[in-house]
């Protein structure tokens, strides 16, 4: 079964073909971020108004690298939330449309449970029950996965999310957009220990985050001692310490929850998604710190870690093998839950 699978919940024109939920034929993304790159950040209308650009040519090159046209497409998959209003809507209305007019099933899919399904592209799935960590621009939250289709929200970020975190203060000290890849760049040449940032919510018994308040340590730190010094400097701090100092801040966290999670649960079959797993600090550290089984921890490819339509696409095909699809009335959820929150 083909899926095409639709993805713009934020700034990225994710679209792919997916066969049978696993195999990738085709992955295009248009990214915009050289648009958002000079504001720092995502600008909503912008982001909309450029899907509406993006959209149908990349459709129509997706299907076209594959040798394909929409006739043969069986299905179309397509994130209903949690995102950006209008994105989410230039996505919704054209796959509304595609599958009407080519009277085949139009599947929502949850933006997180798609970034969650980007583990099973490719020949060795995980196999449930298993944790999700999910850590992105927009969301950073923990899930326990019972089966298919069987969410728990175990704890998710009260203010910023990691990503966020690592975008705004790449932006205080002049890092270019987006933070993560900029700070871990700059963090290579770094000592983490320079600086004793504060790890927000790890002496809690909980999985909740919170890294506003990391963002903000920083900015006092900034403020206090700044400006930074070149690296290498004898005196001053460092734009490579400080940022490898706040990398090693948010990792710790991460990892440090995921762990809670591991023995709250008993799970050590993992799987991690969203932009932020691309940063190798996270990767290197979380199997040995975290408790997880090294044979069991499950990391996508970079290309399907950031937003695409191949994740979207497999996750709509496993709502449809469970009989699930949507009709006509499906509109955007920006603030679309998960699973039923654990209390
Ligand atoms: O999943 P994604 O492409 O879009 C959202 O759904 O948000 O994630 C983008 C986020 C950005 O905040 C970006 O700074 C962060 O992922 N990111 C990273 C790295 N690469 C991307 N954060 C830390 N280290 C990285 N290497
Ligand atoms: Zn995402």
């Amino acid at each position: 079964m083909l899926v095409l699978g639709i993805e713009t919940s934020c700034d990225e024109t994710g679209v792919a073909i997916v066969e049978d939920g696993t195999r990738v034929r085709s992955n295009l993304v248009a990214s915009q971020v050289p648009i958002h790159a000079k504001y720092g950040g995502v600008v909503p209308e912008l982001a909309s108004r450029n899907h509406v650009v993006n959209l149908t040519p990349l459709i129509s090159r997706c299907l076209g690298e594959c040798g394909l046209t929409l006739d043969d497409v069986d299905a179309v998959a397509v994130t209903s939330g949690p995102g950006l209003v209008g994105s989410l809507l230039v996505g919704l209305s054209t796959a509304k449309s595609l599958a009407y007019v080519r009277s085949v099933p139009l599947i929502g899919v949850n933006h997180i449970e798609a970034h969650i399904h980007a583990n099973f592209l490719g020949e060795a799935p995980p196999e449930f029950p298993f944790l999700a960590l999910v850590a992105s621009g927009g969301h950073t939250c923990i899930i326990e996965c019972a089966d298919y289709g069987q969410y728990r929200l175990l704890g998710q970020t009260r203010d910023d999310a990691a990503g966020e975190a690592f975008d705004k203060v790449a932006k205080l000290i002049g890092l270019p957009y987006p933070g993560g890849p900029s700070i871990e760049k700059s963090a290579v040449a770094g000592n983490p220990q320079a600086i004793d940032f504060p790890r927000p919510m790890t002496d809690k018994d909980n999985l909740d985050f919170s890294f506003s308040g990391l963002k903000t340590a920083v900015l006092y730190f900034v403020r206090e001692h700044g400006p930074l010094v070149q690296d290498g400097s004898a005196t001053g701090t460092s734009r490579a310490d400080l940022c490898a100092s706040f990398q090693a801040a948010v990792v710790d966290v991460l990892i440090r929850k995921v762990q809670l999670a591991v023995r709250k649960t008993g799970i050590r079959t993992a799987v991690l998604a969203g932009g932020v797993v691309a940063n190798q600090s996270l990767r290197a550290r979380i199997v040995d710190e975290a408790g997880l089984d090294a044979s069991r921890l499950h990391i996508p490819h970079l290309d399907y870690c950031v937003d695409n339509g191949a994740m979207v696409a497999a996750a709509g095909y496993f709502r449809l093998q469970r009989g699930e699809h949507a009709d006509t009335t499906l509109n955007a959820d920006p603030s679309l839950r998960i699973g039923t929150p654990a209390v």
